[in-house]
């Protein structure tokens, strides 16, 4: 009996303590494509598993009924409105970043205003429903309309980064701007590395442009979107992104171009890679047990698609493939692949970590999406990048300047470029052996990321916010915070010393010169 009431007492005691930590947190994710997703689901999956109660706005749910204590309000059709019609490869050829900006704004002025219609979201914020949160996570890209929500429910926030952050939120978290710096991905320049005189100046002055653009043009737009849907009695926008207690970012130190960041900036990683592999299809399984030589997997990502390659391009890529002696999986997403050699394995959709898993695979040909990168890396595969698109480049370049890969372009490649690349990764093996070492130095850490960031977020949590994490630097203008005012008094002054000693110089010279020429000549010759 007694034991009986000691266990009940237990189970009340441990339920009560339970609940007292458990936390209800909002989570707003909209990008509208599902390597952003991944990352973001990973940690709201494992606060779930913590107690925690969360409702989670994303564009790619997991559906999954078993899910207690985690809501999901759909917003799939967010990719209607931005995905469904870029060709990237064709905007690689013809745009710089900043100028892809411009066309962006109206669509995810669109993408923002869909997510604050959605009628299940509405009965949530609506002044008199009743709804408590402890905390808000929200994707820190390009959404500063939706931060209201924050106000609405008076909690923290946590901004999450599912890349490297871009300019504006360096900027909204009082990172310094380094425009010229390769740790940059949304420069237009896109060269990493030594960069000239004349490059950095190309980034410096295309890099304010964009910030003046963001600035002057869209964030007034998303402040008055705002107001439509939370009043006109909300604070500025900015000052609540400038309050943000933490951002999670999307970057491990040995795979990125380091860069000085203010400490509520809190890095993760590999949120979305699985520990246990999920086997393959039995057909799938057979050719590339068979494949003794070795096999190629080739996938440019879930954005960027196979299929939008020029006919050109796709051509040199057959070439290549058929003249070698690997069994090639490629992830290609219609239904025939024109001139396809024996050789080649088409997929609309490849179960990629299980492939990556696979020892025969020699290489990897990629687009250079982080999340894959980290797939690559855990796996230890030698990859061939690709890049396309915004962070792309940059992970592509760093991996190829640690000696895991090789980069290659992809509007312009030839078969024997390819070809060349493919055999000296495979018969290279310096490439296998690196990646192995980074995928040990990844791994070679004093904690484990997750439960750092569940540590970080609970922090917030308990606290109500982490204004000691918060630097001055946010409350000072541009100016002020890269002392371009101090660096403009110095020149200016100096420039006017200067004007003003050159004149004195100058007048001062005419005078003597006046007063030589007006001098008696019998003088004048004692002095020479
Ligand atoms: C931001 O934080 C400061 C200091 O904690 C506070 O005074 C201010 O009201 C906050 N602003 C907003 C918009 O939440
Ligand atoms: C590419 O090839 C297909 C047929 O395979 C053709 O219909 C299409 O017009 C071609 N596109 C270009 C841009 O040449």
């Amino acid at each position: 009996m007694s034991r009986y009431f000691l266990s009940a007492t237990l189970i009340l005691v441990v339920g009560f303590w339970h609940y007292g930590r458990a936390s209800r947190i909002l989570g707003i994710f909209p990008t509208p494509s599902i390597s952003h997703q991944v990352v973001y689901r990973g940690l709201t999956l494992a606060l779930r598993e913590r107690g925690h109660e969360l409702v989670i706005v994303t564009t790619d749910p997991v559906n999954d009924p078993n899910l207690t204590n985690y809501k999901e309000i759909d917003v799939h059709s967010l990719y209607d409105i931005f995905i469904q019609d870029v060709d990237w490869i064709a905007t690689r050829e013809k745009d710089t970043w900043s100028n892809m900006f411009d066309g962006f704004m109206s669509k995810l002025e669109l993408e923002c205003e869909e997510i604050l219609e959605h009628p299940e979201l509405r009965k949530l914020y609506a002044p008199n429903s009743g709804e408590k949160f402890d905390l808000m996570l929200i994707e820190m890209l390009f959404f500063p309309s939706l931060m209201p929500l924050a106000t609405r429910f008076d909690v923290p926030v946590i901004g999450m980064a599912s890349l490297g952050l871009n300019l504006n939120m360096q900027y909204a978290v009082g990172n310094p701007i380094m425009p010229s710096h390769p740790s940059n991905w949304d420069t237009d320049e896109k060269i990493f590395g030594e960069l000239t005189l004349w490059q950095r100046m190309k980034n410096f002055v295309r890099i304010w442009k964009y910030l003046y653009k963001y600035w002057t043009r869209y964030m007034p737009a998303q402040q008055a979107l705002a107001r439509k849907y939370f009043g006109n009695d909300i604070p500025d926008i900015s000052d609540i992104e400038k309050n943000v207690s933490l951002v999670f970012v999307n970057q491990q130190a040995p795979i990125t171009y380091l860069r000085p960041n203010v400490p509520k900036i809190i890095d993760i990683g590999g949120f979305h890679v699985t520990k246990k592999i999920k086997p393959l299809s039995k057909d799938l399984q057979k050719i590339l047990d068979d494949s003794t030589q070795g096999f190629i997997y080739m996938s440019l990502g879930s954005n960027v698609k196979s299929v939008m390659l020029a006919n050109g391009t796709r051509e040199e890529f057959i070439a290549a493939f058929s003249k070698l002696p690997y069994t090639v999986v490629w992830k290609f997403e219609d239904e025939f692949l024109p001139n396809q050699p024996p050789n080649v394995l088409i997929m609309k959709w490849a179960p990629q970590q299980s492939i990556l898993a696979h020892p025969n695979l020699k290489v990897f040909i990629y687009q250079g999406g982080l999340q894959s990168t980290e797939e690559a890396i855990s796996h230890g595969v030698p990859v061939i990048g690709f890049p396309v698109l915004a962070d792309q480049d940059i992970h592509v370049s760093k991996l190829a300047s640690l000696g895991v890969g090789k980069k290659l372009e992809i509007l312009t490649v030839k078969r024997d470029e390819l070809i060349e690349a493919i055999q000296s990764v495979v018969y290279d093996t310096s490439h296998k052996k690196r990646m192995l070492d980074l995928r040990n130095m990844l791994r070679d850490k004093p904690y484990d990321s997750m439960e750092n960031a569940i540590w970080w977020t609970e922090h917030v949590i308990r606290h109500k916010g982490a204004p000691h994490l918060q630097s001055t630097l946010v409350d000072e203008p541009w100016y002020q915070r890269q002392d371009m005012d101090i660096v403009f008094i110095i020149s200016a002054g100096s420039l006017v010393a200067l004007c003003f000693t050159l004149v004195v110089f100058h007048k001062l010279l005419i005078c003597s010169i006046r007063a030589f020429n007006k001098l008696p000549s019998s003088k004048k010759d004692k002095l020479h």
